[in-house]
């Protein structure tokens, strides 16, 4: 996600839009622009880097302007430079566009608008936008903008300006955020309420589908198969620090919350459900290598590491490639035996850690492969590897990472199905897989509705506790360590992570009455083993908490909380069976009054040895 911003009214428009954009930088970060309405044409600066880079870049040069965008980037196709930044404008430089989203169908666009002469000089999905406005105008700004926005696949919030409408802003949305401000003689339409809530508390919510033409004392507003509609003026009472977290009490919970959306970023585009197959056309050159590869090495620090391990089992069992898992400080020291049928895999949210890309630097002096599963896009990492995936997962601010996690996983699960269709799965066992992916969103929105209350009575009860261990067994076993790795960083509570069997070989000698014990225990193949787990548990007055399936009704009478997630396909349960571990690790740090976003001694990006 990125943060836009567009003005039109009275006040000098540069103003508005970068103090706007400060406000939005949480949303994005990696480069900014700004484009104004003068006299003769469109005043257009843009720079990889911070909005502070920006202003300082226009400060001297900036026109008087009273209509304008803006916007703060955060990549997704093409890395930060001062090109890709947005705004984007079309060939005569007489339509500029802001955008908030991922075009899905951009390369088809791009080739259609190629072929009618129309001249790109970004790598973005973005750019299509201002050429297509282009293609279409005929002296109505909103036809060509309704025309333009009925042939994009995805999401999109747009803030446009044109030279040949000069005192108002086109503003549409589409899967992502918009609101517009009113004020006294002017509006601000943003992608949310922290770039307007300094100006005014009149706000109007577009919604999905609607497009508004806005001056600087009227708007109107077409809604998509209705037509116009009457604008609804709500009142805000948020401040603005309530804002930036989106009403949340911290940062980490908001990304938990955000998983969902998050997750139908990470598939938008990439599944091919007649096919029965995964697209990502990120690692297109490399498929082959990997389909052929003997061995895959997936190298990865912490959470990452924690997605690396469920990526083993899924490309193993799905594909069956033989995998091994490294920790990048390891994997960089010791030696690794590598030959050219060997393909390596980086993991990594930041894309900057550097154990990983010293391990990623050390695959490739054995002239090795390497690919890279990054958020952070033009990242050291995304950009030293050969090729790579990019996760969709927006910025992560809370140290500790949760949606990039589930980022991390689903991406896993988009390689695992390709990987496995070129293989030896049919296409109606990859039908079958992405049936289940594409309900994980929806199974993740329903256990955030109903799981919160129960999860902080849990954390309420437990919250003083000294050690906690977790268990799980195949897919949930990597799950179990990120539990405990959850609740270590950011409560200082210690816990370990188990295979469940591994228990009675040592750690089950600290299991006593107060020796809180996590355990997946999902009604999977391995399920009975797990329940005697549970029995040996409680045999030594042990306190189970257990995540389990929905309706297992047998399981409530062993243990003392009983945690339920919906069925999937073993594959998929990682994503479901971490949620309620991640809220207990938040609820139990929050109830005990901590930095839950900036945890002691931890940093986002650990980019030293
Ligand atoms: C996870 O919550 C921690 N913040 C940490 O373990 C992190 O996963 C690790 O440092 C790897 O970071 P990366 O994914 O950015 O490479
Ligand atoms: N997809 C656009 C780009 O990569 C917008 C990214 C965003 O919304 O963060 O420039």
């Amino acid at each position: 996600m990125c943060g836009i911003i567009g003005y039109v009214g009275k006040n000098d428009a540069t103003n508005v839009l970068i103090k706007g954009l400060h406000r939005l930088e949480y949303r994005g970060y990696d480069s900014a622009g700004i484009a104004l309405i003068t006299q003769n044409d469109i005043f257009l600066r843009k720079v990889a880097g911070r909005v502070n880079e920006l202003a300082q870049t226009i400060e001297v040069s900036v026109p008087q302007s009273n209509v304008g965008i803006a916007h703060t980037r955060w990549a997704t196709h093409g890395v930060p430079n001062d090109v890709n930044a947005h705004p984007h404008t079309d060939c005569k430089n007489r339509f500029a566009v802001v955008h908030n989203g991922i075009i899905e169908n951009y390369r088809t666009l791009k080739k259609f608008l190629e072929e009618k002469n129309h001249k790109f000089i970004s790598d973005t999905d973005s750019e299509v936008i201002p050429h297509l406005i282009e293609e279409f105008y005929n002296g109505d700004m909103m036809a060509a903008v309704k025309k333009s926005c009925s042939y994009l696949e995805g999401t999109y919030g747009l803030v446009i300006i044109s030279l040949d409408c000069p005192d108002r802003i086109i503003v549409a949305r589409m899967g992502s955020p918009l609101v517009i401000g009113k004020g006294k003689d002017e509006y601000i339409a943003a992608s949310d309420l922290a770039a307007i809530i300094s100006h005014t508390d009149q706000v109007i919510y577009l919604k999905d589908g609607e497009i508004a033409e806005v001056e600087k004392d009227h708007v109107k507003i077409d809604r998509r198969d209705v037509g116009l509609i009457t604008p609804e003026i709500e009142h805000v009472t948020l401040t603005l620090e309530q804002i930036e977290r989106g009403g949340y009490d911290h940062f980490m919970l908001k990304e938990i919350c955000e998983q969902p959306v998050i997750l139908r970023d990470t598939i938008r585009g990439r599944l091919n459900y007649d096919d029965g197959i995964a697209r990502l056309n990120g690692i297109a050159d490399y498929t082959e290598r990997l389909r052929d590869a003997d061995r895959i090495i997936i190298v990865a620090c912490g959470t990452s590491w924690h997605a690396a391990l469920i990526g083993e089992y899924m490309i193993e069992s799905l594909a069956g490639i033989p995998v091994e898992v490294e920790y990048g400080s390891e994997f960089r020291y010791r030696k690794p035996v590598l030959n050219k049928r060997t393909v390596c895999i980086v993991v990594s949210q930041s894309g900057e850690t550097a154990d990983t890309l010293a391990a990623l630097r050390e695959a490739k002096r054995h002239g090795v492969s390497v690919l890279g599963i990054c958020n952070v896009v033009g990242s050291t990492i995304a950009r030293e590897t050969d090729a790579g995936i990019y996760i969709h997962a927006g910025p992560e601010i809370g140290v500790a990472s949760t949606k990039a996690f589930l980022a991390q996983i689903m991406t896993f699960a988009l390689l695992s199905l390709l990987l496995g269709r070129l293989r030896r799965l049919s296409i109606d066992e990859g039908r079958i897989i992405i049936e289940a992916i594409k309900r994980i969103p929806d199974e993740l929105s329903d256990l955030l509705e109903c799981l919160p209350q129960q999860i902080k009575e849990i954390a309420m009860t437990f919250k003083d506790h000294k050690n906690f261990l977790y268990l799980g067994r195949g897919y949930n076993f990597p799950v179990a360590l990120e539990g405990a790795l959850k609740l270590k960083e950011i409560s200082y509570i210690h816990a370990e992570g188990y295979p469940a069997a591994e228990m009675k070989h040592g750690p089950i000698a600290l299991i006593d009455k107060d020796m809180p014990v996590v355990v997946i225990a999902i009604k999977d193949a391995i399920y009975d083993k797990v329940l005697s787990n549970i029995e040996e548990i409680r045999a030594r007055y042990g306190i189970v908490i257990a995540v389990c399936s929905e309706g297992d009704t047998d399981l409530k009478k062993y243990v003392d909380h009983a945690i339920c997630v919906p069925y999937t396909i073993d594959p998929l349960y990682p994503l479901l069976t971490v949620l309620p571990l991640q809220l207990l690790a938040y609820y139990i740090a929050d109830f005990k009054g901590l930095d839950v976003d900036k945890p002691r001694n931890l940093a986002k990006s650990v980019t030293v040895e």
